[in-house]
């Protein structure tokens, strides 16, 4: 069978290479689409039965193209991307591979703090993280990794996940929380893992920011869907001590460098999960994960049932 992987981000080459020993060695032909226009990507997925993706958009047209498509799997966590609706209609699992960069990013969320309290390594005094207040807004792999990071920082860490049991984030060392206000009241820094849904997009602005303490730092390497960029726009207006950082930038994030300066730090593209260890873990995973599905219909991650 044959599994395409379109993936526009590129995955490092030792992950390539190791990509396609995977499919070798199950007997699938493997289609290699790397950064290309929305027509390629048509004419590639019409006839492969796997689809292996990052973030890249699988919508009604790639659907409505993939004629023999059984199976998408995305190599990463976030699947805000794909029409989920649309290929359960079609009969089409989609997966996810959980945990699999969650390390990644979250080593990602260190370098920019200590980016940030050390104002931008430009030779000023800073400020240090020890024994300050992180909190995790979701509690997933991502969130679990920062919690373990920053508790060897010296951080004091609290989590906000509804979706998580209290006495599993008392086993790892962390405080729950249970109310969002809490969340951004009692903590210094607050770093963002919540999925772009309908629910989220949109959800973090002023209201919350603006609760935060003295020199509040929120940090997203989430989505930007989920920020309210007129609302933190006001936030960071009103409270000049705040300070906020992103892994990818916002849609007016020329406004807001230069109205903030310093006070912001966005990465030109998103690059949380873009390490070569992260690569191999996801694109093995996903891989795997395709040929056993089409093998004999393994879908532990399905994330459209
Ligand atoms: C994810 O959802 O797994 C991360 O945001 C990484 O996305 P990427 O594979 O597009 O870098």
């Amino acid at each position: 069978m044959k599994i395409l992987v379109a993936t526009e981000k590129p995955f490092a080459t030792v992950a390539i290479n190791s990509i396609k020993e995977v499919i070798a060695e199950s007997g699938n032909e493997l289609i290699l689409l790397g950064k290309g226009s929305k027509d390629d990507f048509i004419k590639a997925v019409a006839d492969v039965d796997g689809l292996i993706v990052r973030s890249d958009v699988v919508d009604t047209a790639i659907l409505d193209a993939a004629k023999q498509l059984k199976v998408i799997v995305r190599a990463g966590a976030g699947v805000d991307s794909i029409d989920l609706d649309g290929a359960k209609k079609r009969g089409i699992c989609v997966m996810n591979t959980p945990g699999q960069n969650s390390n990644a990013v979250a080593e990602l969320v260190f370098g920019m703090v200590l980016m940030m309290v050390r104002n931008q390594f430009n030779g000023t005094s800073g400020s240090e993280i020890k024994g300050k207040k992180l909190g995790i807004h979701a509690y997933g792999q991502v969130g679990k990794n920062v919690a373990r990071i920053a508790k060897g920082f010296g951080m004091e860490v609290s989590a906000l996940d509804p979706f998580v049991k209290d006495e599993d984030m008392i086993a790892d060392g962390i405080t729950p929380l249970h109310n969002v206000e809490e969340l951004y009241q009692n903590n210094q820094f607050v770093s963002l893992h919540i999925p772009a849904t309908n629910e989220t997009r949109n959800s973090i602005g002023e209201d919350l920011v603006k609760l935060m303490p003295k020199n509040g730092v929120l940090i997203n390497t989430a989505r930007k869907e989920i920020i309210n960029e007129d609302s933190l726009i006001k936030a960071l207006r009103e409270r000049e001590d705040i300070r906020y950082i992103s892994d990818i930038k916002p849609n007016k994030a020329e406004e807001m460098q230069k109205e903030f300066g310093t006070r912001v730090f966005f990465t030109p593209k998103k690059m949380g999960a873009q390490t070569a260890e992260a690569n191999i873990n996801a694109g093995i995973a996903a891989a795997k994960q395709t040929i056993a599905f089409l093998k004999d219909g393994w879908n532990k991650f399905q994330v459209n049932k």
